[in-house]
């Protein structure tokens, strides 16, 4: 298609994760430490895109080749009338994929509204098992029980294979992996752990605190025999390894020791109408002049722009950067 551009890395842009509000009721310490939050997160709510705006933008990414969206945040439940966003864009002819991510906190009140919106699948956050660890993780926030409600509500409301992400840390919740395995194998959804990133600015990563997947793959492997399974499409973010026994499957997102930049087909819009072509970007470009010109004006601003995209972050994490600020992970959706 000659429309659908290619990168500087010769990349084309497949997928689009759109935040719509970049506040969150958690306070995790890798995302959003408690009391550390910056400026970004008193975004006023009159700069946020609204549902015809989010519309525009994708029916503009759709036409340079964009196939799967993922809505997130922040928390994406916090956004009022979220599901009238879903159905908005499931309507969009050449959305393939339609996934949520949510800390899953909310969910048991919206599971029905969200599936008979047209959402495809959904992914829930869920880093320990242990109603203390989970609270601490949370930022003193958040109840297990409610997102383990969550994830049964949505499953009774027709969800599959849910994913649960799970970020491990190093003396944190290291203790959680076997549990968190044990309680979603062979129940058909498929829990993949994320090694700590040093995302933003505000939560103190050291890279002693990362766990490579490597370790949790023996130490699961050891319990639970595994084999690699080969990807579901190109440039899938977790690496797949299945039970031995055929009770499901895990995943493993190795971006610190294993990065994955050579396939990265992924943009971000942030709530606020920013274009961020890496995870770890410094800034973002303002879309919302284009968006207000309509879906072909979108289209050619963010051609021109990914056409000069040179994002590898992940693969040049050691080397010293000019420019050290990043934007933050509630602000961007992950
Ligand atoms: P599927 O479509 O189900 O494969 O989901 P996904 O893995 O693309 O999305 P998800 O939001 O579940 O991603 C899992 C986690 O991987 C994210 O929350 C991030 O922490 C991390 N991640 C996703 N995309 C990128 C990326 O482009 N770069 C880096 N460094 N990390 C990413
Ligand atoms: N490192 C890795 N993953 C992170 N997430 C948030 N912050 C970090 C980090 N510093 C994850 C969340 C959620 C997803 C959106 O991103 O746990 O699953
Ligand atoms: Fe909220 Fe998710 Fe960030 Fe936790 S990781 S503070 S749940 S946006
Ligand atoms: Fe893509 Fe940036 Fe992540 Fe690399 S670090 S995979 S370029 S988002």
């Amino acid at each position: 298609r000659s429309d659908a551009p290619v990168d500087v890395l010769a990349r084309p842009l497949r997928d689009l994760r759109v935040s719509v509000i970049e506040t969150c009721n958690y306070r995790c310490p890798y995302c959003m430490p408690e009391g550390q939050t910056p400026e970004e997160s008193t975004l006023d709510r009159a700069r946020r895109l609204s549902f015809e705006d989010i519309e525009t933008a994708v029916r503009g990414f759709v036409r340079l080749g964009v196939r799967k969206i993922r809505l997130t945040g922040g928390e994406p439940l916090l956004r009022k009338n979220i599901a009238q966003l879903v159905a908005r864009l499931a309507a969009i002819p050449g959305v393939d994929d339609l996934a949520l991510t949510t800390n899953g906190s909310l969910l048991a009140g919206q599971a029905v509204a969200l599936r008979e919106a047209g959402l495809h699948r959904l992914t829930v956050s869920l880093d320990a098992v242990d109603p203390a660890v989970f609270r601490a993780l949370s930022g003193g926030r958040g109840e297990v029980g409610d997102v383990l409600r969550g994830i049964a509500a949505a499953e009774a409301a027709g969800f599959r294979a849910i994913k649960l992400n799970s970020v491990i840390q190093r003396g944190v919740n290291e203790d959680q992996v076997l549990p968190l395995v044990e309680r979603f194998r062979g129940t058909g959804h498929v829990i993949r752990f994320i090694e700590y990133m040093d995302v933003g600015n505000c939560n103190g990563w050291r890279p002693q605190a990362v766990v490579p997947s490597r370790e949790l793959r023996d130490l699961i492997s050891a319990r639970w025999p595994l084999q690699a399974l080969s990807p579901s499409y190109r440039g899938e973010v977790a690496s797949r390894h299945g039970f031995v026994d055929g009770e499901g499957e895990v995943g493993f997102v190795s971006s610190v020791s294993e990065p994955f930049c050579g396939d990265c087909h992924r943009a971000r819009l942030s709530a606020d109408g920013q274009l961020f072509t890496c995870l770890f970007a410094s800034t973002g470009q303002d879309l919302r002049p284009a968006i207000a010109e309509g879906e072909f004006a979108l289209a050619r601003r963010v051609s021109d722009l990914w056409q000069r995209r040179a994002d590898r972050y992940s693969e040049i994490r050691a080397q010293p950067h000019a420019d050290s600020k990043k934007i933050e992970m509630f602000f961007i959706g992950g």
